[in-house]
C-alpha cells in the first residue's frame, strides 16, 4: 500500500480549524445582515482588534488570505515610482508571486537580513539613493513578526527597527501571519510586539481560523485608498461577518494566545528532541516553526513520510511548522522515526 504522507509538520495552514472559530460561525450564521463589512460582527471584531492592539484610532479590514492582506498593506502605501524595502527571506518577496509589485507598480527591494531580522542601519544604507529622480524612491519596509524563518523581533529589537525608519522617513509595515505566535513566545503584550508600526498584517489562517487575515491600519491617513485597493482585488468579502466572526472567537478571550502557546510549546519539544538526537537546526527556534539540517539518507526517510517544506531546494534542509493543533504524540512520533535513521 503506498505510505500516506503525514502532513502534521507540513505548515500551519495544514491544520484543522479550531472547534471554536468553527462554532462562531455557525452563530454567525443568523438571519439577513448588511454586506460587505457593515454588519455588527465585523463591528465587534474590529473593536477587539483594535483593543488588543491598543490602536483605539486605527481602522480595521479584513482580507481573505495574508498574501492578500499583505498586499493591499503595501499596495496603498506607495505610487508606482516608490520602493518598497523588506527581507532577502520575506513571504512579500518570495512567495507571493510578485503581487506586491504587480498591484502597486513599485519595486521590491530585499535587504540583507538574519532569518528575516534586519539590522536598523541597513536602512541608511536603502534610502541613500533618495532624491534624484532617476532612482525609485524608498517609502515603505516590511518586516515579519515572527520571522519566515521563526526569529522573533524583541520588543527592543522591532521599537529600535520602527523608530530609525521613522526618522528617516520610511513608513513601516509588519507581516504578522505569525503575530500571535510572536506575542506568546515573548510574553508581552500585541503593541509591544509591534512598537509603533503603522500598519500590521494581523493573521488568523496560521493560528487556527478557517481562513481571514486582518489588515491594522494604524495610521489611516497614510493609507488613502486603502478600501479602493481591497476592493478592486476582490478582498471585500460580502459576506464579510462569517472571517469577522472567526476574529472575534479567537480574540475576545484570549484563545488566539492559547493556541499559539500550545504551536510554540509543541515547536520547542520538537528543537529540542532534534538537539538531542545530535542534528543542527539551521537557525533557532523561537516561535512555531522549526528548520533543521538533514543528510541526504536522513531528509529522503523524513520526506517519503511527512509532506515537509524544503525551504532552499538545493539544501536537504526541512522546516517543520507546529500549529494549536499539534499533540505531543505526533512531535514524539517523528523525533522516533528521526531516531532510528540517525542511530
Ligand atoms: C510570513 C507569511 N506571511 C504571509 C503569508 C501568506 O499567507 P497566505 O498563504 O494565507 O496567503 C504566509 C503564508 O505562508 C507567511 O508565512
Amino acid at each position: 500500500m503506498a505510505n500516506v504522507l503525514s502532513h502534521a509538520f507540513a505548515s500551519d495552514n495544514a491544520a484543522p480549524a479550531h472547534p471554536k472559530v468553527i462554532d462562531a460561525i455557525a452563530a454567525a450564521n443568523a438571519g439577513a445582515v448588511a454586506s460587505y463589512g457593515n454588519d455588527p460582527a465585523t463591528q465587534r471584531a474590529a473593536e477587539v482588534i483594535r483593543a488588543s492592539f491598543d490602536s483605539p484610532d486605527a481602522e480595521v479590514l479584513f482580507a481573505l488570505t495574508g498574501t492578500a492582506a499583505n498586499v493591499i498593506a503595501l499596495a496603498s502605501a506607495v505610487r508606482p515610482w516608490h520602493e518598497i524595502l523588506c527581507s532577502d527571506v520575506a513571504h512579500s518577496l518570495v512567495d507571493e508571486a510578485g503581487g506586491p509589485v504587480r498591484l502597486s507598480g513599485a519595486q521590491l527591494t530585499q535587504l540583507p537580513s538574519d532569518n528575516g531580522l534586519i539590522d536598523p542601519s541597513v536602512l541608511d544604507t536603502a534610502v541613500s539613493r533618495r532624491g534624484p529622480v532617476h532612482h525609485s524612491q524608498p517609502r515603505i519596509v516590511t518586516i515579519t513578526q515572527s520571522t519566515e524563518n521563526g526569529r522573533v523581533w524583541t520588543p527592543q529589537a522591532v521599537k529600535d527597527f520602527v523608530d530609525h525608519a521613522h526618522d528617516l522617513d520610511l513608513l513601516v509595515h509588519v507581516d504578522g501571519s505569525r503575530i500571535a505566535n510572536a506575542i506568546a513566545a515573548l510574553d508581552v503584550s500585541p503593541r509591544e510586539a509591534i512598537a509603533d508600526a503603522d500598519i500590521v498584517t494581523v493573521g488568523g489562517t496560521k493560528n487556527g481560523m478557517l481562513m481571514g487575515d486582518a489588515i491594522l491600519v494604524r495610521r489611516p491617513e497614510l493609507f488613502d485608498g486603502i478600501h479602493f485597493v481591497q476592493k478592486q482585488i476582490g478582498q471585500l468579502a460580502s459576506k464579510q461577518r462569517f472571517v469577522a466572526a472567526q476574529f472575534e472567537a479567537m480574540l475576545h478571550d484570549g484563545l488566539w494566545l492559547r493556541t499559539a502557546t500550545h504551536a510554540n510549546r509543541m515547536a520547542t519539544r520538537l528543537s529540542a528532541g532534534l538537539s538531542a538526537l545530535g542534528l543542527t537546526l539551521s537557525c533557532p527556534t523561537e516561535a512555531n516553526e522549526v528548520f533543521v539540517d538533514l543528510e541526504p539518507a536522513t531528509y529522503d526517510v523524513v520526506s517519503a513520510s511527512y509532506a515537509v517544506h524544503r525551504p532552499d531546494p538545493l539544501r536537504p534542509a526541512v522546516r517543520f511548522v507546529c500549529s494549536w493543533a499539534t499533540t505531543e504524540a505526533e512531535v514524539d512520533q517523528v523525533l522516533e522515526l528521526l531516531a532510528s535513521v540517525s542511530t
